[in-house]
Order: structure tokens, then C-alpha cells, then sequence
């Protein structure tokens, strides 16, 4: 039993859509037949920029768990837990925070841009500046081999393997140097064509009923150039279209978009049959969901039982660290 290990984290942002099933949950599911899997929801992480205001964080939390085991996470072969129910993960973020230059967390590209993007909040802080550097903590506490992330993620990935190497030199060779698995990430747009976001309030959830999800799909945005039904479009122009080539087959794709081109079918014929193909993927995960939606108390047992467990790795890392630091007495 000595697979390679990898950690993930999501922060806890409410309820799963689509863009977390095609960019994370279904690479995470599929990694727990090869690899030995932590995967922690991030509550610390959602504080570095909810702090003003933590009241949904709980309810989030719960949320993420229960979207994770009904799309496949699975506790009895993966390591599913609470960010802050493992300590150690804060105990490792201090001691990293003597050695990290400040410098180094200020170039990473999400500071400036989430300030920017964030601008109605205060994000001058100290626990924001220090956001990669408790994700490094995250990662490097279970001394994970590598760690699936999409493109956006790759330079906090790189922080931590810099993070490593300056330990190790200080201290000696306690840390592996964790790779990168990028996940290829197709593009998810929600229905108004932005990015799915909740925050945008376009998204569609797996949670989402046959019947929602069809409503959400009607008015969606499509290629402005097609106003009326004969006018041709181009697929390659349409946040639908992008829909079709995550979750409808080939011969699907191929019938939409030369019907398209074509003017033969309507926009409503392309986003039923996306509907039909959405609808069938989610009712597999509908199928476990209310099992645990009905038992919350079940779910956060699950939770409790992931971090006791992963509380024995990051537990013996820490005896480690302890030592090397010589701050073991
Ligand atoms: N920063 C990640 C995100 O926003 C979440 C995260 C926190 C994470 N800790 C991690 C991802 C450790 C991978 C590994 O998506
Ligand atoms: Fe988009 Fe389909 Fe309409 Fe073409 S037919 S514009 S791909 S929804």
C-alpha cells in the first residue's frame, strides 16, 4: 500500500456546479483508484477573504461535503476532511511564515489580481498576503507527492516546491518537492457566458433538479449573431456550444454544430438536447445525494473521521519539523 499521495483543497463556497465537476471533483475521483488521496475543504482559506462576514461558512462547508461524497468522493478509500479541524496545518504555516521572504508571496500572480477583483473588500491583510503559504502547509504537511490543480493554481504549486527547497536547506531533507498534475480545464461558462460562478449568480448546480436545470438552459446565452431562427451561427462563438463539448458526445457536438451553421435547428433544439445529456450525468450523483442531504449529522461524522485520520500524517511530519527546528523538547 504505498501509492503516491496527493492533497487537493476547495474552499468552501456553497453548493457545487459544473465547473468544480469538469475541473476538479472528476479528476479526484478517478485519482482514487491510483493514488492515496487527502482532499480538504479549505475553511481557513475562506476566512482570507470572509473574514467581515463568516456567517455562511458552516452551512458552505456542509454544502461542498455533501456535493463531494454524492459525486463519488469516496471516505473509505480517500482522506476527506476539514482544513481546521487539522491544526497542525496552522502550527505548519507559522513556523513556514520565519522563512517565507515577504517578497516571494507578493509576486505570486492571484495577490495583486484577487485584491483587484475583490476590490469591495479589505485585502491588505496579513492573512491574505499568506494565503499560498497555508496552501503550501496544506500540501507539504502530508508531504504529498503531487497535486491536482487547474492552471490557475500552478503558482502557488510552484511557491511551495520554492518553499521546500529553502527548508530543506535550512534544515535538512524533511520535504518531498510536490509536482504539479494539471487538470486540463475545458471552459464552463454560466448561462449569461460569463465564467460559471456562484458569485455571478449564473451557475448551474449539481444539485439542480431536471427541471431547473432546463429552465436555466432556455434562456442561456447563445451566439449573438443568431437573432431569429433562420439567421446562422457559430458554435464556436456560443457559451452553450462550450456546454456540448464537456458533456455531450462527439456525434452530438457534430449534429450542433453543422446545425448551426446551417440554420437547421433552433437554438431550443441544441440546448434540449445539452439538457438531455446534463441530466443524465447529474442523476447519477442524484441518485447518492440524498442520502447524506437527509443526514448531515452522518456527513460531518465522515468529516470528523478524515481528520483524525489525517491527523496521524500531519501529526508524525510535525514531530519531524519539530526536530529539525530544534524546537523539540
Ligand atoms: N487555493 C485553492 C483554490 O482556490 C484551494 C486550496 C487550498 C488548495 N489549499 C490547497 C488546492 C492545497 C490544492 C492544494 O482553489
Ligand atoms: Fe449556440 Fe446551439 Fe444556438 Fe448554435 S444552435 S448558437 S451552438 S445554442
Amino acid at each position: 500500500m504505498s501509492q503516491p499521495r496527493i492533497l487537493s483543497g476547495m474552499r468552501p463556497t456553497g453548493p457545487l456546479h459544473l465547473g468544480h465537476l469538469t475541473g476538479a471533483i472528476d479528476n479526484w475521483v478517478r485519482l482514487q483508484e491510483t493514488h492515496a488521496c487527502f482532499y480538504s475543504i479549505v475553511d481557513w482559506h475562506a476566512l482570507t477573504t470572509d473574514y467581515a462576514d463568516p456567517s455562511a461558512v458552516k452551512e458552505n462547508v456542509l454544502e461542498v461535503a455533501t456535493d463531494w461524497l454524492a459525486a463519488g468522493l469516496d471516505p473509505a478509500r480517500s482522506t476527506l476532511f476539514i482544513q481546521s479541524h487539522v491544526p497542525e496545518h496552522a502550527e505548519l504555516h507559522l513556523l513556514l511564515s520565519m522563512i517565507v521572504p515577504v517578497p516571494w508571496l507578493e509576486r505570486v500572480p492571484t495577490y495583486k489580481e484577487q485584491q483587484q477583483n475583490l476590490a469591495g473588500k479589505d485585502l491588505s491583510t496579513y492573512g491574505f498576503l499568506g494565503y499560498p503559504l497555508l496552501q503550501t502547509a496544506d500540501i507539504i504537511v502530508y508531504k504529498a507527492d503531487a497535486v491536482p490543480v487547474g492552471e490557475d493554481q500552478a503558482p502557488h504549486v510552484e511557491l511551495t516546491r520554492e518553499v521546500v527547497r529553502r527548508f530543506n536547506n535550512f534544515y535538512g531533507p524533511v520535504f518531498p518537492e510536490p509536482k504539479t498534475l494539471l487538470t486540463p480545464v475545458p471552459r464552463i461558462p454560466g448561462t449569461d457566458g460569463r465564467k460559471m460562478s456562484k458569485s455571478y449568480g449564473n451557475a448551474i448546480y449539481l444539485k439542480d433538479s431536471p427541471e431547473e436545470v432546463r429552465a436555466k438552459l432556455r434562456p442561456m446565452v447563445t451566439d449573438p449573431a443568431r437573432q431569429r431562427r433562420k439567421d446562422p451561427g457559430d458554435p464556436d462563438k456560443c457559451p452553450v456550444f462550450d456546454l456540448h463539448r464537456a458533456f455531450s458526445p462527439r456525434e452530438t457536438q457534430e449534429w450542433a454544430a453543422a446545425g448551426c451553421r446551417a440554420a437547421s435547428i433552433g437554438c431550443l433544439d441544441c440546448k434540449g438536447k445539452l439538457a438531455d445529456y446534463l441530466v443524465e450525468r447529474l442523476a447519477q450523483i442524484h441518485a447518492r445525494r440524498p442520502e447524506f442531504a437527509a443526514r448531515p449529522d452522518t456527513v460531518w461524522d465522515i468529516l470528523r473521521d478524515g481528520a483524525r485520520r489525517a491527523r496521524e500524517t500531519a501529526a508524525a511530519t510535525m514531530d519531524e519539523v519539530r526536530a529539525a527546528l530544534k524546537i523539540r523538547y
